[in-house]
């Protein structure tokens, strides 16, 4: 990918941003997976499953997990809900849905469609799941408003994405190391701008008390939030009353 598109990707707003974003991780799609390992060493699927616990999934629920990606999420869902639940999974960018129906396909119905404009019925899932997504939507609070819109009364909502430390010394020193080690897998993988693009966006995302303030203006409640990883990654999380 040419270093125009993914440096400015994180400076872009609206449509640009959208367009920005979708090429990259159309780009990134064949190795997504084994930088995520890398990047995170190993350690993404534990907060998955910590994301899954945090909002109770239960056998039987339906659940809409938003920019599924490749479908790491959607995975973690499915067993939690069982063969009696059901999962959904949508993202905008076909490459990455390519992935996530090599390793979910039989286990979650996925589709094409933009977070912002999610193409289902009011009400209609017990629980929705966003994991490094709201991020690289140029609207989230519209992402929100539609994650709002689709949960029922009582339904649950969890986000898992970077972060900003706030500790003191510990906090400066893990987030220079994530600026520099995320690029550095990246370049191994001839990606290198596609994650710089991550600790920059993670840079300029609301910070935890903006986030969970737009939930609350979307309508989820009773928020709440865990930091991993020093506080480069915080899981956040409420429900619609
Ligand atoms: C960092 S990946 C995360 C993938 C997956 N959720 C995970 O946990 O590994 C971000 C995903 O969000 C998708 N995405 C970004 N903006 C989107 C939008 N506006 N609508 C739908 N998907 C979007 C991208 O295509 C990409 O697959």
């Amino acid at each position: 990918m040419g270093a125009t598109l993914e440096t400015a990707a994180w400076e872009k707003t609206g449509e640009d941003k959208r367009r920005a974003v979708r090429a990259m991780f159309a780009e990134i799609a064949d190795h997504y997976d084994i930088v995520n390992g890398l990047v995170s060493f190993q350690l993404h699927q534990a907060w998955r499953k910590a994301a899954v616990t945090a909002i109770g999934l239960d056998l039987g629920e339906k659940v809409l997990d938003v920019c599924c990606g490749t479908g790491d999420f959607c995975e973690a869902a499915a067993a939690c809900v069982g063969s009696e639940g059901q999962v959904v999974g949508v993202d905008f960018c076909a490459p990455m849905l390519r992935q996530a129906a090599r390793k979910v396909g039989g286990r979650a119905r996925l589709g094409l469609a933009d977070a912002m404009r999610l193409p289902f019925a009011s009400r209609s899932f017990d629980a929705v799941t966003v994991g490094w997504g709201l991020r690289n939507v140029p609207d989230p609070q519209a992402a929100l408003r539609e994650i709002a819109r689709v949960l029922r009364p009582g339904g649950r909502f969890v986000s898992v994405d970077m972060a900003r430390p706030t500790t003191p010394v510990i906090g400066p020193v893990a987030e220079a190391a994530c600026h520099m080690a995320v690029p550095f897998v990246g370049r191994l993988f001839g990606h290198d701008e596609a994650y710089t693009y991550l600790p920059k966006s993670a840079y300029k995302f609301m910070d935890r008390d903006a986030l969970a303030a737009a939930l609350n203006a979307a309508g989820i409640g009773q928020v709440q939030h865990q930091d991993f990883m020093f506080g480069n990654v915080c899981m956040m999380w409420g429900a619609r009353p």
